[in-house]
Formats: structure tokens, C-alpha cells, sequence
């Protein structure tokens, strides 16, 4: 028997307690033994719940229970969730989270910490909801250099964006949705301004390229910005808007972004709708290889920690599979050396005149048409193929020119 504790009874944590019950029967004989919530530890009451006969809020009938083995932390945020999670550590109990802020931000000693303790320190959940991705990098991919990854790692950015180009809802509306759903951050700002999803990406490129990637290191930006309007040119060029997740290993440094971009059709990630998300990691022996399914959510999350957890009963002498070790330097490569191709909306009063001064400034660009009838003020383009610096240089001297406004720029991916 094995005995575990879940702090947080939140979405997550609920849900890790109902999917451990429901299918008892496969998880002991997948685990070789049962496998038993004994605590779960909340401040809140709940005096309805199936799980009351648990539920504790006491952090010591968790941490000093000798029997409890496996401690499950569904908190969220770096701050109660570090100081348990290392109490859980020191006290030489293994700990599974779907927690990707406090992995982002403190893996490297947490990591060193289970390591140290002869205990585990695991994480499936926390990038991708229910997707295994994780453990295929540790493991399954574990014979490639990875060259790169890909990806939409937020379900809530994703559904939102969804929803607005195929529902035409607004922006508010989609969101309120998502956290009624239970898919949303408690404070979805993170999911929105593009947090979330750096912390993912972070997460996954510190696992890909064997040291720690930094968060705070990566350019992010969300999708607060982008309108119906910025949708309608992206369908005219045959694409669509996706909060994409990007890191490249470039000799020694790594590149990482996080930003809206317009996807063609024929891309992997144009497809992904709703909560979905995917991810695509090349390797150099395997090629591309694509992880889909549900990003987030009660169960999709739960099924993934619980995963975790079994893997922790099969192999209670650890799986905690590397440390990830801080580098000195900034090891990203800043986002304004990079080079991209941007579609950019502009405003303007004379619009044959603005034109003439972007084909000056940017040379080499393409003029965009709307399938139906544009603004009579407003036009789009897509530059060329150039580094952020030198865009970013363009665009300015483009908005120094009286009476033109630009609208949006948007990356294009790929
Ligand atoms: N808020 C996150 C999302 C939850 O929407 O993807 C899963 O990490």
C-alpha cells in the first residue's frame, strides 16, 4: 500500500482525488500495489465533500505521518507550495506537481534536493495538462540532440483565441469561459500576458538541452492584443493566430520566445482548436515528432499527476531523472537577434503615399488584401525576412511619419 497526500484541494487536487478512486482497480494492478489518498490538506472547508473524511488543516498530519510516502502538491504559486514542497522533500517523501511556476522558478534546488534524498521530484502535469511530454523527453527522446521545439502550451490562450475567430466571441467572453471550464490560472493574467506558457517552454527546454533555462530570461509576450481584425489578415494570407511557444539550440545559446504568430494551414499547429495543445520537438535522429491532447483542465491535469504517482509506486527508489544546473550567464539569446517575418497593420491617411514610404524603408514586402472589403484608412504588409533589431528599427521610422498609425505586428511563424 502506498500512501499519498494532496495539498491543495483546488481543481487539480480534486481532481487527482476522484481519478485515484475511480480507477483503483487498473492503478493497483499497473502499480503493484494500492494506492491510497490518506490527507489532503486545505485551509478551506468543504463539508460536502466525498473526500471529508481526509481532508485536513493541519500541515503536520501530512509532513510528520512516517506512512505517507508520496505528497502531491496542487497549490500553485512559488511561495506555500516551495516551502512544502521542500518540507515534503527534507522529509524524504516524494513529490509529484502539476505546480509549473514553482518548477520554472526553483527545479534546479528542488531537483538537487530529491536527488540528495534518494527521492523523486516529478512533473508530467505541469506542461501540457494530460499530455505526456515530460517523460517522452526524458526518456523516449533520450537518444537525441533536440534541435528544437514548438509549441501551444496554454489551453486558455487557445480556447480564447479559438472562440473569437470561430464563434466570434469576444475576447472577455471566451475568457470567462475557460475559467468556468476550470482551465484558466487563479489569476489569468498568466495565462493571457503569456506567463504561463514561458514557464512551459522554459520547463521543456531546460529537459531538451540538459541545463536550466531561465523564465525570466525568455521574451513573452500574450494575446491581449490581438483583434478580429488581426484574424481577418491572417485568414487573408492563409493562417491563423496561435500563442506559439519557440526554442532552438544555436551552438551554445538557446533561443526562446513566446508571442501571438500567424500559422498557415499546412502547418502541425494550425489545426489545434479549444483546450488542445500540441507540441512538436525535433530531434536529430527522430525527425519531427508531434505530443496532442487536452492542456488543461480537472481530469486531462489529474491523469497526468496520477501517472506521476504510479511510476513513483513502481520505483519507490527513485525516477528523479537529472538536476538541472544554473549557468553562470544568461544562456538565451536575446529575442532582437533573431529573424523573423512580421504581418504589420497600418492606419494611415493616404494610403498610396504610406505604401511608397514602406516599400522604401522595408524594401522587399508583400501587400496584403482582405478576402472581404477593407478599411477604406488601413492596409497590412509582411515584411521580409529580418533580425527584430533591424525590424523594430523599420517600424519606427515608418511610425515617425505624420499620420500613420501602426495597428499590429504579428509574427509569422515558420
Ligand atoms: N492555465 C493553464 C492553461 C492550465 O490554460 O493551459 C494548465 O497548465
Amino acid at each position: 500500500m502506498v500512501n499519498v497526500a494532496i495539498l491543495g484541494y483546488g481543481v487539480v487536487g480534486s481532481g487527482v482525488a476522484e481519478v485515484i478512486k475511480k480507477n483503483s482497480e487498473s492503478i493497483r494492478q499497473r502499480a503493484g500495489t494500492d494506492i491510497k489518498v490518506k490527507w489532503i490538506l486545505d485551509i478551506r472547508d468543504f463539508p460536502d465533500s466525498p473526500d471529508k473524511d481526509v481532508l485536513t488543516k493541519n500541515a503536520d498530519d501530512v509532513f510528520n505521518d512516517s506512512e505517507v510516502s508520496i505528497v502531491v502538491e496542487t497549490i500553485g504559486g512559488a511561495k506555500i507550495a516551495h516551502e512544502f514542497t521542500k518540507r515534503a522533500l527534507m522529509a524524504g517523501k516524494s513529490v509529484v506537481t502539476s505546480n509549473k511556476e514553482l518548477v520554472a522558478t526553483h527545479g534546479p534546488e528542488l531537483l538537487q534536493l530529491a536527488k540528495e534524498k534518494g527521492v523523486s521530484y516529478l512533473f508530467e502535469a505541469s506542461v501540457g495538462g494530460g499530455i505526456p511530454i515530460i517523460r517522452p523527453l526524458n526518456q523516449c527522446l533520450a537518444a537525441n540532440e533536440i534541435n528544437g521545439i514548438t509549441g501551444i502550451l496554454n489551453g486558455t490562450t487557445n480556447y480564447i483565441l479559438t472562440q473569437m475567430k470561430k464563434e466570434g466571441k469576444s475576447f472577455e467572453t471566451a475568457l470567462k469561459e475557460a475559467q468556468q471550464n476550470g482551465y484558466a490560472e487563479q489569476n489569468p493574467t498568466a495565462d493571457v500576458e503569456g506567463h504561463d506558457t514561458c514557464r512551459k517552454i522554459a520547463i521543456l527546454s531546460s529537459i531538451a538541452y540538459n541545463e536550466f533555462v531561465d523564465s525570466e530570461n525568455i521574451y513573452s509576450e500574450g494575446i491581449t492584443k490581438i483583434t478580429v481584425d488581426d484574424m481577418k489578415y491572417a485568414e487573408a494570407i492563409g493562417g491563423v493566430i496561435k500563442l506559439i511557444a519557440v526554442s532552438k539550440k544555436i551552438n551554445d545559446k538557446i533561443f526562446a520566445r513566446v508571442s501571438p504568430a500567424i500559422v498557415t494551414s499546412e502547418h502541425p499547429l494550425a489545426n489545434v482548436e479549444d483546450v488542445f495543445n500540441a507540441i512538436v520537438v525535433n530531434g536529430d535522429a527522430v525527425g519531427d515528432a508531434m505530443f496532442y491532447g487536452r492542456g488543461a483542465g480537472k481530469l486531462p491535469t489529474a491523469s497526468a499527476v496520477v501517472a506521476d504517482v504510479i511510476d513513483i509506486a513502481k520505483h519507490p527508489d527513485s525516477v528523479t531523472t537529472g538536476v538541472w544546473v544554473r549557468t553562470e550567464e544568461n544562456n538565451v539569446l536575446p529575442v532582437e537577434e533573431s529573424s523573423t517575418r512580421f504581418l504589420v497593420r497600418v492606419t494611415a491617411k493616404n494610403i498610396a503615399d504610406t505604401k511608397k514610404n514602406v516599400l522604401s524603408i522595408f524594401g522587399e514586402t508583400e501587400f496584403v488584401e482582405l478576402h472581404s472589403k477593407s478599411k477604406d484608412n488601413e492596409f497590412a504588409f509582411i515584411s521580409g525576412e529580418t533580425t527584430e533589431r533591424d525590424f523594430n528599427a523599420k517600424l519606427d521610422k515608418l511610425e515617425s511619419i505624420p499620420d500613420i498609425t501602426v495597428l499590429n505586428r504579428i509574427r509569422i511563424e515558420g
